[in-house]
């Protein structure tokens, strides 16, 4: 039985039970429910400003639950979870925040250092809750599939951040990522272990708005790549005869507009 009901959660509001996964068949999904993922993939932003509603548990629940079920490397599920409401933990953590970005704007040269620093890249504070999702490489010994890539603990664990970041989408919950943090210190704030590695720091919360554009690309920082020039095929040199017209239809599907979600 297929519950066709997904919805949006507004603060306070009656939260929904969706069906488990193993009650849903596996062929594909019926349009609205595809148009449903489609629309959280093209929708979802980079949030840092938030209204101050509190999210419901049992929606952060569902976000949680929804990051606890992305993939790992051998399965190994590298991830812990540090939820932090705690104002006094998350003031060290936007002190650490703004030492940081001033140390890493030396990077940049004016006028882009002065746009830089005016960015708010951060919503610490504002949002009501704080996520650290972790890798503890040391999970499950020898892990099947990280020999050769040793890196594959940490994609699994930004696979459970972006499964969190799309399903909050669909919540009407809102993600920001804060990567300009030294990790040392972060780790004594949140008293992680040595061995254990803080992959994201992330901010949840409603946020004023989901805007169409990246804010870094509405603010002239960056483009988006037109994906065309991304695209090689069957190999990296790009243009080879064959392949052009082995992948006409491809590239001529790929040149047809995104759907407005
Ligand atoms: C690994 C990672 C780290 C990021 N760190 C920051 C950050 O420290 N501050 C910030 O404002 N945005 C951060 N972002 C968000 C990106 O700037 C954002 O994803 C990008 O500009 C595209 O915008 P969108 O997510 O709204 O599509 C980070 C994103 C990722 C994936």
């Amino acid at each position: 039985m297929i519950d066709q009901t997904i919805h949006t959660a507004t603060p306070g509001a009656a939260t929904p039970c969706l069906t488990p996964a193993e009650e849903f068949p596996p062929e594909e999904f019926p349009g609205e429910q595809r148009r449903g993922v489609y629309r959280a993939i093209y929708t979802r932003r980079d949030i840092r400003h938030f209204r101050p509603d509190s999210i419901p548990d049992s929606v952060l629940a569902r976000l949680v639950r929804a990051a606890h079920h992305g993939p790992s490397v051998g399965f190994m599920q590298p991830w812990d979870f540090i939820l932090i409401r705690d104002l006094a933990v998350r003031r060290q953590v936007n002190e650490l925040f703004l030492k940081e970005r001033q140390a890493a704007s030396c990077f940049f040269d004016e006028p882009r250092r002065s746009q830089y620093l005016s960015m708010k890249l951060e919503g610490i504070l504002e949002s009501p809750v704080n996520l650290c999702i972790t890798c503890d490489p040391t999970r499950a010994g020898v892990v099947l599939g990280r020999n050769s890539v040793a890196e594959t603990d940490l994609y699994s664990t930004c696979c459970a951040v972006q499964n969190l970041w799309l399903a909050a989408r669909a919540e009407g919950v809102g993600v920001g990522w804060v990567s300009i943090l030294k990790l040392p210190q972060l780790r004594q704030i949140l008293g992680i272990p040595p061995h254990v590695i803080p992959v994201a720091y992330l901010c949840l919360g409603y946020p004023v708005e989901f805007s169409s554009k990246p804010m870094l690309e509405s603010l002239g920082w960056r483009d988006r790549m037109p994906l065309e020039q991304l695209l090689h095929f069957d190999g990296w040199n790009p243009g080879a005869a064959t392949a052009e017209a082995d992948w006409q239809e491809f590239r001529q599907a790929m040149a047809e507009e995104v759907p407005n979600y």
